[in-house]
Parts: C-alpha cells; structure tokens; sequence
C-alpha cells in the first residue's frame, strides 16, 4: 500500500499534527511505508532503544546480537565488563562480523576477507597488510559504537550522540522499573531465554496493547477459561477501582491489573498463597523460613502491572516483550522469560510454565492477541478516513500531584502518552 503523499521536512510537522489528534489517530500510520521510513529516522535512530538485559551478557565475551530498526548490532560486554552495543558491519566492504544469536567470543572475525575486531569493537587485524601500507590506519576503523545506558539492568543504546541522559528519558517509568524488579524476591532478576514470532501488522498496533486493559476479558477468554478460579479472579480487573493506568511522559505508561502486587515488598500476612503452588510451597519449605517462601511464591505471576517503555519494551508480569518494526506492516516480537537469579530452580521453572502457558507459541494469550493486531492491520484498509479512536477514558481521566495522567485501567490513556511522544518526536525537525 502506498501513501499519496510524501514526507518532505517542510510540510511534515502540518501533517504529523493531522494524523495525531487527542483522542483519535489517522488509520494511515498503521500501513503508509513513507511514514515508516521517517519513524525509523525519527525515532528508532534518534531516541533510546532497549537492547539487552545485563544479565544476558554477563561475562566477559558473552554477546547477542540484535538490531535497531534495520541496523544489526552486537550487545557485548568487553575485557574490561563495559558493555558495548557495536554496529555489526565490518568496516572493508561492510558484511556482518557476527551472525551467531549470542555466545561467547574474544573477538569478531569477519567471515569475507578476516578483518578482525576486538570485543571492544577496534581493528585488530587483516590479511596480507601489504596492499594497505601507508593507505589505511586501523585506529581510524573500530566497529562503530552506539551511546550505552542501562538502569536497573536494563540497557538501552542510541544512535545519537547528543540524546539526553537515559535517566531523563525514562524519568517517572525509573520508579516502576525499580518496583518490576521486585518480583526477583530478593534476588535479581534474570532472562530465562526467549521465542520470537511476527505478526502481520504495524508495530504501534503492538505498542498499544500492552497497556490496553480493555480487550483483556474479550481477547483473553480461552486463557481466563484455562487458569483456576484463584488466578482469574487475581485478574478480573475490569471494574475494580484500584485497577489504573498512569500517563508516565515522554510515551511511557504503566497499567496496574493485580493492585496488591504492585509493590511485592508491601505484605501484610493477609492474601492467601494460591492453592495451585501448593506443591512449590511444600518443596521450598524444606530449605527456606516461611516469609521467604511466602515472599517467592507470591512473585510467582511477577509484578501486577504492565509497563510500557516507548518506543519498544513492555515490561509485563514475569516477561519482556520487545518490538522490532520490519516494515509499515509486519513487526517481530521476541517474548523474554524472566525468573530470579540464584533463586530455587522448582519456581523458576514454574515461572516458565506460567509464561508458556500465556505467551507461549502454543499459549492461550498471545496467539490470541497477534489474531487481534492482524484483524486491526487488516481493518484499518477499509473506509480511508474512518479514525482509530483512542479516547475511552478521557471523561474520568485525573493528573495526579506528580503530574501522571491517571484513569482507569480499561481506559486508553497510556495509548494516547504513546501517541503524543509519537507526534513529538515525528514532528521534530
Ligand atoms: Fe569484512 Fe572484507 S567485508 S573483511
Ligand atoms: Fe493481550
């Protein structure tokens, strides 16, 4: 599908502010490529973009490989435990260094003409020097780097050399990432290996979802009909009033689903251990006091809340979720499983079951979800200037003293957060 207009920088801020209104948006955005384009500029090569979790490169030489927008990059730590975010493009004729998922390694070696780089990305070595003799200054030809930051173990790199302080970007979201990392139960958190899959659709159809609390009774039904009467009700937040989502700024938002698990640390003795981890409960008896058991069972679902890092990281119960555009239509989502590092191998193998069980290939909740994503990419072609509404919640929506936007947890406000950094970032020349 092709656009009929063109996003030349003169007149592109004028037709940014016609796409993103307050409480609809232009179903264009969901499929036009130009405007696919100028986001990768815009954004993905502009902003900070999550990449790793530490704990997935945890020693010296260990690396994944990923990409932002279309540029393939190395997440690596160095000799000396920095880690780097490399462009995975010798710098000869440009092949990959690496195609390896991750690993561990002492360098890069490029599979063309052995160009060879170290794990800080610098020109170690090539073949036959004599033909670059006085021509070529391997200083001057490292594997480029990206700005590295990382909070709480997550790390995020940018393109630009001049974006502001990580810490600034994620701002209010920081005091949610500290909360989400509670569910380690007194251990840090770590990945516990990961599944991709792609869907036929625009990646701010996924953006939207994580903190669409609305279609959760609808979409969800076969999974709230597969889980014991304990676990639906922990989830059947439709009408509690505790239940919200709060505007976090600069496109991030978070929507609170089990309030009482917000702050895992917060127990007063009073919620009862679910009867499904019982046989958990029995086994980690045997080596830990009560409280801890008490404390690890009931991080088992992970935090009670989903948070949104824009422009790619949802921060979901026990998981990640990160987004990669492919193109105006097609998007890959890789699900990463988290469990707690150093903690009883009987629950986090459970937490795996619990993520199969809902994001899995084979799970009741994400397949169910990517059917929704394709039916919106498919819908938003008919009727041309029929809007997607995003206003459910505008009449009851509150600023909080630390200016969140908060409504209710059905309410579609984190999606209009994400859609006003959107329409800043887009319109920024
Ligand atoms: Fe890498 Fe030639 S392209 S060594
Ligand atoms: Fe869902």
């Amino acid at each position: 599908m092709c656009s009929q207009e063109t996003y030349h920088p003169l007149t592109f801020a004028p037709k940014v502010d016609r796409l993103v209104q307050a409480d609809r948006v232009d179903g264009s955005m969901y499929y036009d490529p130009d405007l696919f384009e100028a986001e990768l500029e815009r954004i993905f090569y502009k902003t900070w973009v999550w990449v790793a979790h530490e704990s997935e490169v945890r020693n010296a030489g260990d690396f994944k490989t990923t990409r932002i927008g279309r540029q393939p990059l190395i997440v690596v730590r160095d000799k000396t435990g920095t880690i780097r975010v490399l462009e995975n493009r010798c710098r000869h004729r440009g092949a990959t260094v690496c195609e390896k998922q991750k690993g561990n390694a002492t360098g890069f070696t490029c599979p063309y003409h052995s160009w060879s780089y170290g794990l800080d990305g610098k020109l170690r070595a090539f073949p036959y020097p004599d033909g670059y003799e006085d021509i070529l200054d391997k200083q001057e030809l490292p594997l480029r780097s990206l700005r590295v930051e990382s909070y709480a173990g997550m790390v995020f790199a940018s393109f630009n050399q001049d974006v502001e302080p990580l810490t600034d970007f994620l701002g209010e979201a920081k005091h949610w990432i500290d909360l989400f990392m509670k569910q380690g139960a007194g251990y840090p958190i770590k990945t516990q290996g990961e599944h991709k899959f792609r869907f036929q659709g625009n990646w701010k159809i996924q953006l939207e979802n994580t903190t669409d609390g609305y279609h959760f009774p609808i979409v969800h039904k076969s999974w709230m009909s597969s889980v014991d009467e304990e676990t639906s009700e922990m989830l059947s937040f439709m009408t509690d009033e505790k239940a919200v989502t709060h505007a976090l700024g600069n496109g991030h938002s978070v929507m609170v689903m089990v309030p009482e698990h917000v702050d895992l640390d917060q127990d007063d003795g009073s919620e009862p251990l679910q009867e499904r981890f019982s046989h958990i409960v029995e086994a980690l008896s045997k080596d830990y006091p009560p409280e801890q058991v008490r404390r690890i069972v009931r991080s088992l679902h992970g935090a009670g809340f989903n948070l949104n890092l824009f422009p790619n990281v949802a921060m979901s119960m026990a998981f990640f979720r990160v987004l990669h555009p492919v193109s105006a239509t097609e998007t890959e989502i890789r699900h990463i499983a988290l469990g707690m590092d150093g903690g009883p191998e009987i629950a986090n193998r459970e937490r795996l079951r619990i993520h199969e069980h809902f994001q899995g290939p084979f799970g009741f909740g994400s397949p169910d979800d990517a059917e929704a994503w394709e039916r919106v990419q498919r819908g938003s072609l008919a009727g041309k200037d029929v809007p997607i509404l995003v206003n459910r919640g505008l009449n009851r929506e509150v600023e909080a003293p630390n200016g969140d936007k908060v409504s209710h947890a059905t309410d579609e406000g984190g999606m209009r957060e994400a859609y006003r950094m959107w329409k800043r970032m887009m319109s920024d020349e």
